[in-house]
């Protein structure tokens, strides 16, 4: 057995103790390092407003591990949609740094940046940011068009498929509602299978049975194709089902608690368990 293979190994048994501090349970710890996707290491971020610096989040620390399911949670304005940005380089940090599947974005330049996040991130913005002047299936398939994919039409198709929006995939985002925006955006999000899924709220605007097609959506990916998933939520429900959930508040992290994973995750039921914050 090859020492990745073994790592890996080692890191199925981690993720299946409810215990995911990897140094605690694994004498691999430093290679176990290289296996953490998303690296977080006293993330800080300040703007200056008309009254001055204002910092809307101080020394962040935590990290997910690949094929990982992660909620971000916390009240309105306390900085989960600025993490979100920062985690996928939207955004660049005042202090601290980000390590993305082992590149520190401090040290990637713009164009070094949306390389990164074209090859290996899908996103979906809390404001959809979809492009008005393309249909649905245009804006499916824009980024695997800007990959080179040759498939890019059918792929667009069958997401939108899986969505539920096949009956409106020539109509502009003018023409949609709230909810089939967001679906679309999901879809987008979705094309190309991303290694990688920042999603800030992405059942926000639905109703409970587009809800539930979205969240049976990433779990599959998640499952299917060990996609990391990072969503913020202030749905309950959703957040639960992932793994763990990073608390924030007032910019801070407040604590880092375990969702209610299924038997088929951990062997036994795990109701939400408090575990401090940790780097690594
Ligand atoms: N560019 C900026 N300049 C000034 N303040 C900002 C800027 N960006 C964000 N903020 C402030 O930082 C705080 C965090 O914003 P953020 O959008 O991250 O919150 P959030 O947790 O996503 O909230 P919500 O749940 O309402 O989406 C807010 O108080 C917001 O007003
Ligand atoms: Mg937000």
């Amino acid at each position: 057995m090859s020492v990745l293979s073994q790592v890996k190994d080692a890191q199925v048994k981690d993720q299946s103790n409810t215990s995911l501090d990897s140094h605690s349970v694994n004498p691999t710890g430093d290679l176990l390092e290289t296996l953490n996707i998303i690296q977080v290491s006293g993330l800080t971020k300040s703007v200056n407003t008309l009254e001055g610096s204002l910092t809307i989040l101080s020394d962040i620390n935590f990290s997910v591990k690949s094929g990982e399911s992660v909620a971000i949670v916390g009240a309105s304005g306390s900085g989960k949609s600025t993490l979100l940005s920062l985690l996928a380089g939207l955004d660049v940090a005042s202090q601290g740094d980000v390590q993305l599947d082992g590149q520190a974005l401090s040290t990637l330049d713009e164009e070094d940046r949306a390389q990164l996040r074209a090859e290996k991130i899908g996103f979906v913005f809390q404001s959809f940011m979809l492009v008005q002047s393309l249909t649905a299936l245009e804006n499916v398939m824009l980024p695997a068009e800007l990959a080179g994919d040759h498939d890019a039409r059918a792929q667009a198709i069958t997401l939108l498929d899986k969505v539920g929006l096949s009956h409106r995939i020539e109509h502009y985002p003018s023409q949609l509602s709230g909810g089939e925006q967001q679906r679309v955006a999901i879809a987008r999000a979705f094309i190309g299978s991303p290694k990688i899924l920042f999603a800030d709220e992405p059942s926000a605007n639905l109703d409970s049975k587009n809800g539930h097609l979205i969240e049976t959506l990433l779990f599959d990916l998640n499952k299917q194709n060990g996609t990391t998933l990072v969503l913020v939520t202030h749905d309950e429900h959703l957040a639960k089902q992932c793994q763990r959930i990073i608390h924030i508040e007032g910019g801070q992290l407040e604590k880092i608690s375990v969702g209610e994973t299924t038997s088929e995750n951990t062997g036994k039921n795990v109701n939400v368990k408090e575990e401090t914050s940790h780097v690594g």
